[in-house]
């Protein structure tokens, strides 16, 4: 870590929040050590000043796990699942060895997700339980990161009634993990290391993967869209994008380890390389060099409709392992909403970026995210989103009523639905999203198609499970050996979110072009 780096840093040593402090001074205090990423700052944000670092565990603390064992809960998206890997990467580069019991765990972390108030409120609630733990075993640490640690509000309220909380990192502080459990060891007050800044790049990161067949790749950091109601801005910082060379080889190494598929991530994919200053290089550019390596199945999410690039499109009608499904988050189907979600589309502009991909991409299956009950969000036009939905006839949806993040935007519009409303609205269009994927998994009847094979199905494990190229579940019987393969499957039963089939035969080598 460089000076300005430190100078930068939220590195503070928090007095032990048992203490007794008053409101004003606890303010005051609060003020000195911690300044939360600024809602103006972020918004004024340069291309300048993003530091390309390379990862490497310091000699000093490489037996700081032996006989140590660490225990992570993950929350929230595949970002986060992925910062848990790379997590885990590091206590095993510091000899720690993995439990899946809190109970065993001499470090406990939960790696947090503060994109609705109820994921906030799972996170709290465990923490109360933990509270336990730790009086039963004092030396436990127990450490909250992830996007809830970027949040002023969190990190004020840990701090004055959750004392059982040892260290509060950031989504841009993983890497500092040996340090912040060093200090966390050394002292017995609460470690704070919450970065400000926008986040750098940290190339090196050990990794720890879920598994041996799927494997997520970042290929870009942070969110410079601002949707009005949005906190992922705040909490992982601007967008900047890992360069092409160290992704192409991160790919290629899984492909040699045997990986059958990859997906890209980043919470705005679509806006990758806009940061780059010297080249001119976007997705639909790294897609066309990634789909020539030999793996057979690329994604990629999430996507912006805004940043949805011709070049792309024209990538990935190549096809080939460029699958087709595409998760096209729309939020909604009224053109005034979106723009007062600061969506910067149209209804019709979205309409016309489906109709151009399936152009391109005849069998390309959509999938979306929805918010309903947006502030002030009339009848009219939620039913504009229930027609959207049947217009592209999306195959599946994450829906979700609208929670206020305190910070945005859109926490600090008036709203005039009631509850009961937004809930009747979620009813309406998941029961339309029920009825959409019922009718698209019934196409598969008596087809045949392509499966991954994961493993054994988690309700009966005589039935192994694995996807299709556009997601939808599989469960087939078949041979054991067939785990981690691509095998043919001849669907017998379409139910609706999933396909019961059995299996023909394994795939031949996956031709690659
Ligand atoms: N309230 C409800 N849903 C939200 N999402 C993001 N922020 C909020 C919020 N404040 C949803 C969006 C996004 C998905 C990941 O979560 O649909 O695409
Ligand atoms: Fe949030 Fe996605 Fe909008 Fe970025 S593009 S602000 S991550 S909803």
């Amino acid at each position: 870590m460089n000076e300005k780096q430190r100078l930068e840093s939220q590195q503070v040593q928090a007095a032990n929040s048992s203490d007794k402090k008053s409101e004003k001074d606890f303010s005051k205090y609060f003020e000195s050590v911690y300044t939360p990423p600024s809602l103006k700052d972020a918004k004024k944000r340069g291309k300048e000043d993003v530091q390309y670092q390379d990862f490497a565990i310091p000699e000093e603390f490489k037996n700081m796990g032996k006989g140590r064992h660490f225990y992570i809960r993950t929350y929230g998206c595949q970002m986060n699942e992925h910062d848990t890997e790379v997590m885990a990467g590091i206590f095993i580069g510091l000899g720690y060895e993995p439990t899946d019991s809190v109970e065993n765990a001499n470090v406990i972390l939960l790696n947090t997700c503060a994109i609705r108030e109820n994921a906030e409120n799972k996170v709290f609630g465990e923490l109360g339980h933990l509270k336990h733990l730790k009086q039963k075993n004092p030396d436990v640490l127990i450490g909250v990161c992830g996007c809830m640690s970027q949040e002023e509000s969190v990190v004020n309220k840990i701090l004055k009634t959750y004392n059982q909380v040892d260290m509060i990192f950031g989504t841009h502080n993983i890497h500092r993990l040996p340090n912040i459990l060093q200090e966390a060891y050394m002292s017995k007050e609460m470690v704070i290391e919450v970065w400000s800044k926008e986040g750098d790049i940290i190339e090196n990161l050990p990794k720890v993967r879920r598994g041996d067949i799927k494997a997520w790749v970042n290929i870009m950091y942070g969110c410079d869209k601002f949707c009005t109601y949005c906190i992922v801005p705040y909490t992982r910082g601007k967008e900047r994008s890992r360069r092409p060379e160290d992704i192409i080889q991160e790919v290629r190494h899984l492909a040699a380890q045997g990986y059958k598929e990859i997906t890209l991530l980043g919470q705005n994919v679509n806006a990758y390389g806009k940061d780059f200053e010297d080249i001119k290089y976007g997705l639909g550019d790294l897609m066309d060099e990634i789909r020539k390596i030999d793996i057979p199945r690329i994604r990629f999410t999430t996507s912006h409709p805004r940043d949805f690039d011709d070049h792309l499109i024209e990538v990935l009608s190549k096809g080939g392992n460029l699958l087709e499904h595409i998760h096209l988050p729309v939020q909604s189907g009224s053109t005034e909403v979106l723009k007062i979600m600061a969506r910067k589309y149209s209804r019709e502009e979205y309409l016309e970026l489906v109709r151009k991909i399936k152009a391109a991409i005849p069998n390309a299956s959509f999938t979306t995210d929805i918010i309903v009950g947006y502030p002030n969000e009339t009848d009219e036009q939620f039913e504009e989103t229930l027609s959207l939905y049947r217009e592209v006839g999306f195959e599946g949806a994450y829906t979700f009523i609208y929670s206020p993040r305190e910070g945005t935007p859109a926490a600090k519009m008036q709203d005039n639905v009631p509850m009961e409303v937004k809930k009747e609205r979620l009813q309406r269009l998941n029961a339309l999203v029920n009825e959409f994927s019922a009718a698209a998994m019934k196409k598969y009847q008596d087809q045949v198609v392509e499966v991954l094979v994961e493993g054994e199905s988690k309700n009966n494990p005589e039935v192994l499970a694995g996807y299709t190229r556009n997601s939808k579940l599989v469960n087939f019987k078949g041979p054991k050996s067939a785990i981690g393969k691509l095998v043919k499957v001849k669907i017998t039963d379409a139910k609706t979110w999933s396909l019961n089939g059995e299996m023909i035969e394994e795939l031949e080598a996956i031709e690659v072009n």
